[in-house]
């Protein structure tokens, strides 16, 4: 199955929140887990009152000891389970500490590790704020789908301009530029801007990247995402989860194949 990896450019944020919406939104099917592993150390402990362990250290100290290359499903042991109301969402914390984050990082990122990129499930990571030198670097290039958050703002997106270039050789999966909400330019025009960027400046396939989105300003199901609020009855149907709902869809088929997506665009619409 297939890796998804979250990251934002300065000053947009809202990694930690897709990452799990996404998560909280797959078919059940894909067995979707949340793994945290923003080099700058976890929020979601604090956020859900989880306890320290177990964590991102322990999963990278399974794989260490087990070789995830083996097929061994070492997330069995230290998954922790939210529940959004009755539905549960399966994740691996990181410790709040970044450097505990980054040494955990080390382990997984090194080559011939597959725990995170040939796990047997859907794993959404929460890569945090992106920086060229960030340990995640490996993750993004294996990733099927590397979402970038990015507010069409004039400071935001010439931040993302400034990594452009690196992320578009980096990444082999899908590269998508998902515009947070709030921005001031329409989606369509900053499309065109960055198409034009990518095959004028940086004479790359403008099919190497994609634009989708925005994402909509939606604080009860940030609220619900971050443990602030209860979800109700409805919480699938709230704007921003329906809005990643549709995201999923569209990536389905870099996902698991377009077979298969078929069936499981079905059970995201359910
Ligand atoms: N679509 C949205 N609508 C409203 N609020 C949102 C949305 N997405 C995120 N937020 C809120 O924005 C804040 C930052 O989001 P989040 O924690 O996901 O960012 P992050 O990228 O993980 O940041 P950090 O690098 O600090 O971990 C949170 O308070 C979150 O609830
Ligand atoms: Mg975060």
């Amino acid at each position: 199955m297939p890796l998804i990896t979250t990251i934002y450019c300065k000053g947009t944020g809202g990694s930690t929140t897709t990452a799990l919406g996404l998560a909280a939104i797959a078919p059940p099917a894909w067995r979707p887990v949340v793994v945290e592993c923003d080099p700058a150390g976890g929020d979601l402990m604090r956020q859900h009152r989880l306890s320290p362990a177990p964590s991102l250290v322990d999963l990278a100290a399974a794989s260490r000891a087990r070789h995830a290359a083996d097929g061994i499903e070492v997330f069995t042991a230290v998954e922790r389970q939210l529940r959004l109301r009755h539905h549960p969402v399966d994740l691996v914390v990181a410790p709040p500490s970044g450097a505990q984050t980054r040494a955990a990082l080390g382990e997984l990122t090194r080559p011939g590790n597959t725990t995170l990129t040939h796990a047997e499930r859907l794993v959404v990571a929460d890569c945090g704020r992106w920086d060229p030198d960030s340990p995640v670097r490996p993750l993004l290039a294996a990733a099927n789908a590397v979402l970038v958050l990015t507010r069409s703002r004039t400071e935001e997106l010439t931040h993302l301009r400034e990594h452009l270039a690196d992320l578009v050789d980096l990444v082999s999966g899908h590269l998508v530029v998902l515009l947070a909400p709030g921005g001031t330019y329409p989606p369509g025009e900053v499309a065109d801007a960055i198409a034009g960027y990518v095959t004028g400046e940086l004479a790359a396939d403008p099919a190497s990247l994609r634009i989708a989105g925005p994402l909509p300003a939606d604080r009860r199901a940030a609220g619900i995402l971050a443990g602030d609020l209860l979800p109700g009855r409805r919480w699938r149907r709230l704007p921003l989860l329906v809005s990643l709902s549709r995201l999923l869809e569209d990536l389905a088929p870099v996902l698991i194949g377009p077979v298969s997506a078929q069936v499981s665009d079905r059970e995201v619409l359910r």
